[in-house]
């Protein structure tokens, strides 16, 4: 396989065994990640971060992945400061933008909005998340986090908590597990399941999916359960946000009977869906996932960007 100059707007282009090895590249990648070895592939490289969302895990974790492989970065963190705020096209300022870097992280709250970023550009574009539409690399370090855990993405039993409606990384997490044979469990307050052509996509790739409303029921039978903020920002009625806030909550006591190795993810930020005290258990995995973007964007990166051999 080869990512060289490819754009990865979703995880539906990336196939399960380019996948596997960008997977294999991250392992390889986490002590170099943690600057305890240096490794300089992308050394003359630009990566742009057009970023017309808030983020914080997202960039910083890609640029500090840029960094540690000895690139530079542009970075737009405010869509505000931008021409856009003049009336400039995405097109147009992604048209540019193309021309001063080598590859662009775009994230942007209108979905499709990274499709139309590569149609734009003639270099690379990497989605870091498009409205409600997808997260591939949020996905990625999902699945490595899994990986770490189980030694392996197939047969698992996976809970897909929250906001299954808006939430991109579960679209993208949904449909990737599906692939890799794993089975979800999909638990959701009224009013924010998985979109219909979501379930139809993961039927497509043979996706074995249930339903399970009540959490305590869901988490018995779980390997990982991953617990989803619900993004108020893409609500267009606020009333319809309060109706379904603080309706689920993820605590000690909610833990008491599931199997000692489950692991819970999130992609954070959490906002009250996981109380504190489940960060000292066993169970958390949410820190650990946040820092695996690291590695696994470095992976990525080197792969999209060029090489992927290490060295010097
Ligand atoms: C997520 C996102 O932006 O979709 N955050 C992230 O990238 N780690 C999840 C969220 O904002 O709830």
């Amino acid at each position: 396989m080869s990512l060289h100059g490819r754009d990865i707007t979703s995880i539906r282009d990336l196939s399960r065994e380019e996948i596997e090895e960008i997977l294999a590249s991250a392992r390889k990648m986490i002590p170099y990640a943690e600057g305890s070895k240096v490794v300089h592939p992308l050394a003359e490289k630009i990566v742009a971060m057009a970023f017309f969302e808030p983020s914080t895990r997202t960039r910083l974790s890609f640029e500090a992945a840029v960094h540690r492989l000895g690139g530079n970065c542009l970075t737009i963190a405010d869509a505000g400061a931008t021409s856009l705020r003049k009336g400039e096209s995405l097109y147009d300022t992604i048209r540019m933008l193309s021309s001063y870097a080598d590859a662009i992280v775009i994230r942007h709250p209108n979905e499709g909005s990274a499709r139309l970023a590569a149609r734009a550009s003639d270099r690379p574009v990497i989605n870091a998340g498009d409205g409600a539409g997808q997260h591939p690399t949020q996905t990625l370090l999902d699945l490595a986090t899994l990986h770490e855990a189980f030694g392996t993405l197939t047969g698992l039993k996976v809970v897909l908590l929250g906001d299954l409606k808006y939430g991109r990384t579960v679209h993208s997490l949904a449909y990737a597990l599906a692939e890799f044979g794993s089975e979800l469990i999909l638990s959701s307050p009224r009013g924010l399941a998985l979109p219909e052509e979501r379930r139809e996509e993961l039927k497509r790739v043979g996706g074995r999916v249930s339903e399970q409303p009540d959490i305590r029921k869901a988490v018995q039978e779980a390997d990982a359960l991953y617990v989803t903020r619900i993004q108020k920002e893409r609500f267009v009625d606020e009333s319809e946000y309060r109706e379904v806030a603080g309706s689920y909550r993820i605590d000690a006591s909610v833990l008491a009977s599931a199997k000692p190795r489950l692991i819970v993810m999130h992609p954070l930020p959490r906002a009250g869906e996981i109380a504190p005290e489940v960060d000292q258990t066993p169970h958390a995995a949410y820190f650990r996932q946040a820092f695996l973007a690291v590695p696994v964007r470095m992976a990525l990166l080197a792969s999209v960007l060029g090489s992927s051999r290490r060295g010097g």
